[in-house]
């Protein structure tokens, strides 16, 4: 009798001390969705999925710090139904928090401008990082998130605190990611090569990694080959 061989299970990657921070752009809601006959919105639903399993999958393989591009000072120009959608959608995430942070490892803290929300929902985004701050796995969600803006925010709160003779440190600690280390890799879906704004100045030495992968069909498994691309290269900070 035959046995159809089951197909050999990739092994996971566990990761270790060269790699504990990855930033991840998540891109190609909107195609994936359009693909399927949907509005664009729909993509951002299964988006949101996607970026809690993946959330939890960079925590079991051991990753420290997990930071998500989930809305740029850009993405402001997009239709506003799209930009509602979006918005309730972070609105429920934030009310899931509350519910789930009682059980889960993660440190939830909301990064970028967050001025222009609610004095409402920035308590409530406050809260959430004040009560889950002794956890160890910490997920930046940038929203209301722009490279430039926060070196710009930098530089006035230097100015603000009178600091005249400002170092490369004093930008660092004044960043929106200033409590845990530049990300050590950036992995954008969506087959798009470029930043779009995204951690500007974190990234001097970050490394990159690009997949046509659309993000709501983003899988552990595309962990694990963006992972295995990370340790296949070497590192040299400007160095030989
Ligand atoms: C980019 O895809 C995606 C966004 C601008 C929004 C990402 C938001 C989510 C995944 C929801 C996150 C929710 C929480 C709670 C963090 P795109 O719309 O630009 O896709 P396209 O390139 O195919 O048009």
């Amino acid at each position: 009798m035959l046995f159809k061989r089951a197909k050999k299970k990739q092994e996971k990657q566990v990761v270790d001390e060269r790699l504990q921070h990855i930033a991840f752009i998540m891109d190609g809601n909107g195609r994936w969705a359009q693909k399927r006959g949907m509005p664009r919105e729909f993509g951002h639903s299964h988006g949101a999925a996607t970026f809690k399993k993946v959330g939890r999958y960079c925590e079991s393989i051991g990753l420290k710090y997990m930071t998500v591009y989930a809305f740029s000072t850009e993405n402001w120009k997009r239709p506003q139904k799209e930009v509602d959608t979006i918005m309730r959608i972070l609105d429920e995430y934030i009310e899931e928090c509350f519910i789930e942070m009682v059980d889960d490892n993660v440190h939830f803290r909301f990064i970028g401008n967050l001025d222009i929300f609610p004095a409402e929902l920035r308590a409530k985004m406050d809260k959430i990082d004040r009560e889950t701050a002794h956890k160890p796995f910490l997920l930046n969600i940038a929203v209301n998130y722009g490279g430039r803006e926060e070196i710009v925010h930098a530089c006035r709160e230097l100015i603000r605190e009178g600091v005249q003779d400002v170092t490369e440190d004093d930008i660092s600690a004044h960043t929106y990611t200033a409590c845990c280390p530049d990300p050590d890799l950036v992995v954008r879906t969506g087959g798009d090569l470029r930043i779009s704004n995204f951690l500007l100045w974190q990234s001097a030495y970050t490394e990159y990694y690009f997949t046509d992968v659309l993000w709501p069909d983003f899988s552990g498994e595309d962990v694990d080959a963006a992972v295995a691309a990370f340790y296949a290269r070497k590192r040299r900070y400007g160095g030989v």
